[in-house]
């Protein structure tokens, strides 16, 4: 068997690099004598021509560097001030510069010619998220001929938002060189499906394939997992060392952490506990909200404004309800290690994973995952993340919905010890199920 290419746009860093992908990858990185190749985090004065490698680690990784140009242009710019808004449905966010396209060709191009100069016949390759999109179609032009695969870990646009882009087509015929597309839920594949045909001009075969000339491509679902065992481990240990007073017997613990991105909905969250307040005072001192959202993306106008938008709302609440023993929001706007996450997930009575839109969200699932089996916590789960497919055992909400919001706080609160254990046991099931170790091996069966 050939050896497994990996590329992201970031590589896993540090001597023990951990996380979601690294746990589904790393396995088979390591057994077939993979790559994993990516962006350094680091800035160079020009565009280099060669990939370096990042000592240490278990498997072997590949970096390159971009310059402070590719990184406004292609990084902040298309990937993340046109791709992500676009598919996340905020269309009207998105800041078409034709320097940004550019600039976003012209890294897969220079990664392209890398990656070409080191691969074997043999190599499969397998391409992650919207920053490298048209990967396979610059391969193909310097004559690989290998199998690509492709997983977008964010939502995909369907036919309406995609029309938005003015080189829609084009984002088509790169995935057209692709021979197996993958996505999270099964909403992204009847949207890709339809912008396939649509928009690319493919013909749909059925069964997910379409074929866009020269070549025929399939388009299906693999839900992303986590390792939820290990992480359940992680949090029956790390519940442990959190500092004493973060509980409070008497108290509630409603928990949100994200990514401070607009996505996420969190003054929408806010705003549906304010309304949860206001209609319910007795529950004033007995429930605090931890938010936890680490600024991302710094510098695009539209993360700058959303950490406004938030500061002033949980500023707003704070003020109206408070006391001086109690303050019903506790914002925190710096990232947490994953460990002390895991402790807390396991120490709160509630989650809110109420985004607008979100390819999967692993924290519904890091938080199931963390729960004591014996008194476990609730699940608020927004119908528009990919993980609401799965995890029907949730709460689940129309997160646009403050009022339906702030009735189902309540549910969630009151929830009898049975109905907790039962929906706990249901979702714990399906995470044991479709982990991430099921995941990518589903893909690269798939992939062949
Ligand atoms: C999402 C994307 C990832 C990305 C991550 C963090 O999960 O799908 O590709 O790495 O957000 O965003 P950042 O821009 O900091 O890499």
């Amino acid at each position: 068997m050939g050896r497994l290419i990996c590329l992201s746009n970031r590589i896993p860093t540090g001597a023990n690099p951990s996380g979601g992908l690294v746990v589904a990858l790393g396995d088979v990185l390591t057994e077939t004598g993979g790559i994993w190749i990516g962006t350094s985090g680091e800035i160079a004065k020009r565009p280099g021509t060669k990939l370096r490698e990042i000592e240490g680690g278990p498997f072997k990784r590949l970096c390159f560097d971009l310059t402070e140009q590719e990184q406004e242009n292609y990084y902040a710019g298309y990937s993340n001030s046109v791709l992500w808004p676009l598919f996340h449905g905020r269309a009207d966010l998105m800041e078409i510069h034709q320097e940004y396209l550019s600039s976003y060709k012209q890294v897969n191009r220079r990664l392209a010619k890398m990656v070409a100069a080191m691969i074997e016949p043999e190599d499969r390759i397998w391409v992650h998220d919207f920053h490298l999109l048209p990967l396979a179609y610059e391969l193909r032009v310097l004559g690989i001929q290998n199998l690509i695969g492709f997983f977008l870990h964010t939502p995909f646009p369907g036919p309406t938002s995609m029309q938005a882009l003015p080189n829609g087509r084009e984002i088509c015929q790169w995935l057209a060189n692709y021979d197996l597309i993958g996505l999270q839920a099964e909403r992204d594949v009847r949207a890709c499906l339809a912008s396939m045909v649509e928009i690319g001009g493919a013909s749909d075969l059925g069964n997910g394939f379409v074929h866009l000339s020269p070549r025929q491509s399939r388009i299906a679902a693999f839900p992303i997992g986590i390792d939820a065992r290990e992480f359940t481990e992680l949090a029956e240990r790390e519940i442990e060392k959190l500092p004493p007073g973060i509980l409070k017997p008497e108290r509630r613990l409603v928990i949100g952490v994200d990514r401070l991105d607009y996505s996420k909905g969190v003054p929408q969250r806010f705003r549906a506990f304010g309304e949860f307040l206001e209609r319910h005072e007795d529950w004033h001192r007995f429930v605090s909200l931890l938010q936890i959202s680490p600024p991302t993306r710094e510098g695009v106008q539209a993360y700058d404004d959303i950490r406004e938008e938030t500061e002033h709302l949980s500023g707003r609440i704070n003020g109206q309800f408070a006391d001086i023993q109690w303050a019903p929001i506790r914002f925190i706007n710096r990232p947490v290690p994953r460990e002390v996450l895991a402790g807390l997930y396991r120490a709160s009575d509630v989650a809110l994973v109420t985004p607008l839109m979100d390819g999967m969200n692993l924290v519904a699932k890091e938080f199931v995952a963390a729960q004591d089996p014996r008194d476990p916590g609730v699940l608020i789960l927004s119908q528009f993340a990919g993980a609401a497919e799965q995890m029907t055992e949730a709460l689940l909400v129309n997160p646009h919905d403050t009022e339906q919001m702030a009735t189902t706080m309540i549910t969630a609160l009151m929830m009898s010890h049975s109905e907790r254990r039962e929906r706990h046991a249901a979702l714990m099931k399906g995470l044991d199920r479709h982990d991430v170790h099921w995941w990518s091996n589903a893909f690269l069966t798939s992939l062949g």
